[in-house]
């Protein structure tokens, strides 16, 4: 069973793409099974910094191959973009090392403009989606009237097909949100252009990779965004509208349950979420920015996709043994550990009091979690720059304590802790 998913513990931004990084150098592909553009992963490698949005981050390496699976919503000058940008960085992007799904579905300048009109209706209830057109995608594909980039196969019917799409949803935007129409033909020309651009990376991924299991090749399942943006098990409805969580991955790829092999949950050494909604760990004002970094850094808490500053706390030991739950977790990936060092103490939530009650487990799964108090539990914090510690011994004895003590939470064991943004500050345990 050589398939192995790497899964968000978090709200995104836990670091996955680097742990995807380093473990795609024993995988044969690199698969995308979940959302769309909204995503981004940095990737260093050296001097280079890759900010990757559909591409899966594992393609950095000569020797695997990319799949861009049904389950993605896929913004095609976005990607073309994407693909022209890690040419000229010296990466092979050719038909032979990345294919597309057939059953993927396209997100066009219409969905963008009607996200962007959704959010604005919603005032100050807005979800503070990454503007990227993810959720009308995804509104149009359960709708079952979505194009897939199959269509794009078929280059006569594809104008008709993305004409009437516009016209659909123009008609949204003007009734609904008083909004201005879009120019139809234009975006068919630009989807046709799109359409010869694409085509010949467009395949059967379900199959192809059905057959290269059977194969004994390795795939790694790339998840975006994270288990507490999940449409189903998220923080509802401030989720983004996939399911990023490890089933989604077998969905997203077309491949059956008895495939997966490990599942390895990544999660931040402390906390962060952008855009709306519960974070009861959160912080504010001086210990905030702390953690966040100036923003002049690539690995500081600002939106790959967005800019935007993100929210952060501390570790919230109740979602992560959830998010172990529900993606059926088998190891752990914590990254950032050396953002906690120089910090006096350290603190882990272990439970929340509601009304007088200890709750270690969500009541009613994350949603409302507004009303929630976290409990704390404070270690000794470190002061030595672990930025170069290469071997577990040599982390500093109260490191060492908190990895353990997220271990022990969790009831997962830990197989790698990050200390910086390069691929080798990594331990393995
Ligand atoms: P959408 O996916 O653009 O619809 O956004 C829905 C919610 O998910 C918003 O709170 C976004 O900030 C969040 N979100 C979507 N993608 C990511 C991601 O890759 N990292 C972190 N948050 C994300």
């Amino acid at each position: 069973m050589p398939l192995d998913i790497i899964v968000g513990t978090q709200w995104g931004d836990e670091g996955k793409g680097r742990v995807v990084d380093l473990l795609a150098t024993n995988m044969d592909y690199v698969a995308r099974y979940s959302g769309g553009d909204n995503a981004g992963h940095t990737v260093t490698i050296g001097k280079q910094t890759f900010k990757l949005h559909l591409i899966p981050s594992g393609m950095a390496y000569p020797h695997t191959v990319g799949i861009i699976g049904n389950g993605v919503v896929i913004n095609p000058d976005i990607l073309i973009k994407e693909m022209d940008s890690l040419r000229r960085a010296g990466i092979r992007i050719t038909p032979e090392r990345l294919y597309i799904s057939y059953a993927a579905h396209l997100i066009t300048p219409a969905h963008l403009a009607l996200d962007k009109a959704q959010e604005q209706a919603r005032g100050s209830g807005k979800i503070g989606t990454t503007l990227r057109g993810i959720g009308p995608a995804y509104t149009e594909k359960i709708a079952r009237r979505g194009l897939r980039v199959e269509l794009m196969l078929s280059p006569q019917s594809f104008t008709q097909k993305v004409l009437a799409h516009v016209e659909s949803i123009n008609h949204t935007i003007v009734t609904l949100y008083d909004g201005e129409p879009l120019d139809g033909q234009k975006i068919a020309h630009d989807f046709m252009n799109y359409a010869d651009e694409l085509r010949p990376y467009i395949r059967d991924t379900a199959g192809l990779l059905h057959e290269k299991l059977k194969q004994g090749k390795y795939i790694l399942a790339e998840g975006a965004q994270g288990t507490l943006l999940d449409v189903d098990h998220g923080t509802y409805p401030f989720v983004t509208s996939s399911n990023p969580t490890a089933p989604g991955a077998l969905i997203g790829l077309g491949l059956g349950v008895g495939n997966a092999n490990k599942v390895i949950g990544v999660t931040k050494a402390f906390q962060s979420r952008v855009g709306e909604g519960p974070f009861p760990t959160e912080l504010q004002g001086e210990e905030a920015a702390r953690l966040r970094g100036s923003g002049e850094n690539p690995w500081d808490e600002f939106g790959t996709t967005t800019g935007r500053p993100r929210r952060v706390g501390w570790l919230d030991m109740v979602l992560l043994r959830y998010a172990v739950r529900i993606n059926g977790i088998t190891e752990l990936a914590v990254t950032k550990l050396d953002i906690l060092s120089g910090l006096p103490k350290v603190k882990i939530c272990t439970a929340y009091i509601k009304d007088t009650l200890t709750y270690s487990d969500l009541p009613y799964g994350p949603a409302n979690l507004d009303s929630f108090i976290p409990v704390y539990e404070e270690l000794p914090g470190w002061n030595k720059d672990i930025r170069l510690v290469k071997e577990w011994g040599d982390l500093p004895a109260q490191a060492q304590d908190y990895i353990r003590r997220v271990e022990q939470l969790a009831g997962t064991p830990v197989h790698l802790v990050s200390v910086g943004p390069e691929r080798e500050q990594v331990i393995l345990l």
